[in-house]
């Protein structure tokens, strides 16, 4: 595997402590837009557990099955009474699981992150339909039409629970090189429709600048065919037990094949970044020469 996008971290625990060496390179290489790579840090089913590696437990609407931390609600999943409540259970230890990760590993980032959606993925990537602006095989960095960041970052951690078989996944270039392709071609947003979008409740929260263009970065990389077959790339093949962590808002990335993952987001403002300047928001702001947020 390609050594340059992948920060192997020797690591087989969860809470830590790690080293101050493992501390110190971890918020680096997510910073400057690599994939902390844990080959052995698996994410342990019970045998009870086992039988939700099935996409039965889906509601036959969603993709996954997804928990908020804050809430202590599950959604997605048909499953009700004592069943449900084993699949929350389930979702709330990966989400203390990927929270302790957190801490351990970057402490700097853990005090001031807020938790995001843990999300629990039984149906298999391959194969499925959607429109292109949904296709998450085509290269992207993440950015969400309904949900605003305002310039927060998005960390995820990922964990492959298949008893076999990897998860594939394709990692593009760097975010300053995608980021410099399309800008020119995205217009600046009308400014009464961020307002509108927020006043109608289409977005939660006001839609800046920052988000416009992110989205249209997003939009623009995903319809163009050509792009993502001949942009730099690289495949990676991420076996069972495998844990691996990117900022997936910089870190132009698609997911070919595999079936049961676990994922946990979390936000974090740009201010607790060791180097704020490598952030998608003042990469952004460098290039279009003014504020975005
Ligand atoms: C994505 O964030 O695009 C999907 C990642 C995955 O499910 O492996
Ligand atoms: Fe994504």
């Amino acid at each position: 595997m390609d050594t340059e996008i992948l920060e192997p971290l020797d690591i087989t625990s969860w809470q830590g402590p790690f080293s101050a060496e493992i501390v110190s390179r971890a918020s680096d290489a997510l910073e400057t837009g690599r994939l902390l790579y844990a080959p052995q840090l698996p994410f342990q089913l019970s045998d009870a557990e086992r039988r939700f590696l099935s996409p039965d437990c889906l509601d036959g609407k969603s993709k996954n099955i997804s928990f908020r931390p804050d809430a202590g609600v599950v959604k997605g999943t048909h499953c009700k009474g004592a069943e449900r409540d084993e699949l929350l259970a389930m979702l709330q230890r990966y989400y203390t699981s990927a929270s302790n990760l957190l801490k351990a590993l970057c402490p700097g980032y853990s005090n001031n992150s807020t938790p995001g959606f843990t999300s629990f993925r039984p149906a298999e990537i391959a194969g499925r339909t959607t429109s292109w602006r949904h296709d998450d095989t085509r290269l992207h960095v993440d950015a969400f039409p309904s949900r605003p960041m305002q310039g927060l970052r998005i960390l995820r951690v990922f964990t492959n629970v298949n008893p076999k078989a990897p998860r594939i996944w394709r990692v593009g270039e760097k975010f300053e090189d995608a980021a410099a392709r399309f800008l020119p071609s995205i217009k600046s947003p009308i400014p009464v429709t961020a307002s509108l979008l927020s006043l109608l409740q289409i977005t939660k929260g006001r839609r800046t600048e920052y988000d416009h263009f992110m989205l249209g970065i997003h939009d623009r990389m995903k319809a163009d065919s050509s792009y993502q077959s001949q942009v730099f790339q690289i495949q990676l093949a991420i076996p069972p037990g495998t844990t691996w962590a990117c900022y997936t808002d910089s870190v132009s990335h698609a997911a070919m094949s595999g079936q049961f993952a676990f994922e946990q987001t979390f936000y974090l403002p740009v201010r607790a970044m060791k180097n704020p300047e490598r952030s998608p928001l003042r990469v952004l702001e460098r290039l279009v020469g003014r504020r975005l947020t």
